[in-house]
């Protein structure tokens, strides 16, 4: 049983596994990624009726270009019908959609796709759905201290005003709530260049379960156990502060 006074609103994925899960069924990777693809819409759909404010799911990473170019021509291929067919099931389900990452080397078409797909759901009021898409987050700090120093080049005073949430607002998730939970399928114990500025608070979630896997009832499983965390923010909980007067006290 969920708390519905504690959900986080927002959730990450490193939708990790998909090539695992298919070399387990001596498949082609590019059955995993599929199986995945359709993942993507169930729990977008299971995480929408709990209640979660945004979605952030990570696609492509600007790293994945190096993969073999067929395996990466597959995947482009699929967000791209991604793009054509599902959005409009999206937009039914009155959710908005944003892409995340750099642009560049994107093809033209798929950034046209994006924009039209941005544009049809932005007046929408239910959860956001992110892709992270050409997404790095050491590349998208690096961009943020572009942008600030071009700013603050014209305007050297401006710079006094720089402070964590400013800086924040400069990073491609500006606008978008605190991050609360990074969950990560596939078995891995990192976080592979994902929201690293964003993570700083969040609670992590690793399960071994590979995304083509991962249902609704997981990603249920995931928040159960984030509701049994205690986000402190590094400051120290009331009952620890309790007993530690009562300690001094003593
Ligand atoms: C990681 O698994 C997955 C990816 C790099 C791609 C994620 C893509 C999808 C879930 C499908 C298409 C998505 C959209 C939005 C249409 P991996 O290939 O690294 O798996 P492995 O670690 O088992 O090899």
């Amino acid at each position: 049983m969920l708390d519905k006074n504690n959900i986080p609103k927002h959730v990450a994925i490193i939708m990790d596994g998909n090539g695992r899960w298919a070399k387990m069924r001596r498949l082609m990777r590019s059955a995993g990624h599929r199986k995945g693809m359709k993942r993507i819409k169930e729990i977008t759909r299971a995480a929408n009726q709990l209640g979660i404010e945004t979605l952030t799911l990570f696609a492509f990473s600007c790293e994945n270009w190096q993969r073999p170019k067929k395996e990466v021509d597959m995947l482009m291929r699929a967000f791209s019908h991604f793009l054509d067919n599902d959005i409009k099931e999206l937009n039914k389900d009155n959710l908005r959609f944003r892409v995340i990452g750099r642009s560049v080397s994107l093809s033209e078409r798929l950034l046209f796709k994006i924009k039209k797909a941005q544009e049809l759901t932005a007046k929408n009021t239910g959860m956001t759905l992110v892709l992270a898409l050409n997404y790095g987050a050491r590349q998208e700090i690096v961009d943020a201290c572009r942008q600030i120093i071009e700013l603050a080049t014209k305007s050297p005073d401006w710079i006094k005003t720089l402070n964590e949430r400013v800086f924040s607002q400069f990073l491609y998730t500006r606008n978008l709530p605190e991050l609360d939970l990074l969950i990560r399928t596939g078995a891995e114990l990192r976080l592979s260049n994902f929201l690293l500025w964003q993570a700083s608070y969040a609670e992590l979630y690793f399960t071994k379960i590979y995304w083509p896997d991962f249902k609704k009832e997981d990603l249920s499983e995931a928040i159960k156990d984030y509701q049994e965390r205690h986000r402190r923010f590094g400051e120290i909980s009331p009952e620890r502060s309790e007993g530690r007067r009562r300690r001094i006290k003593e």
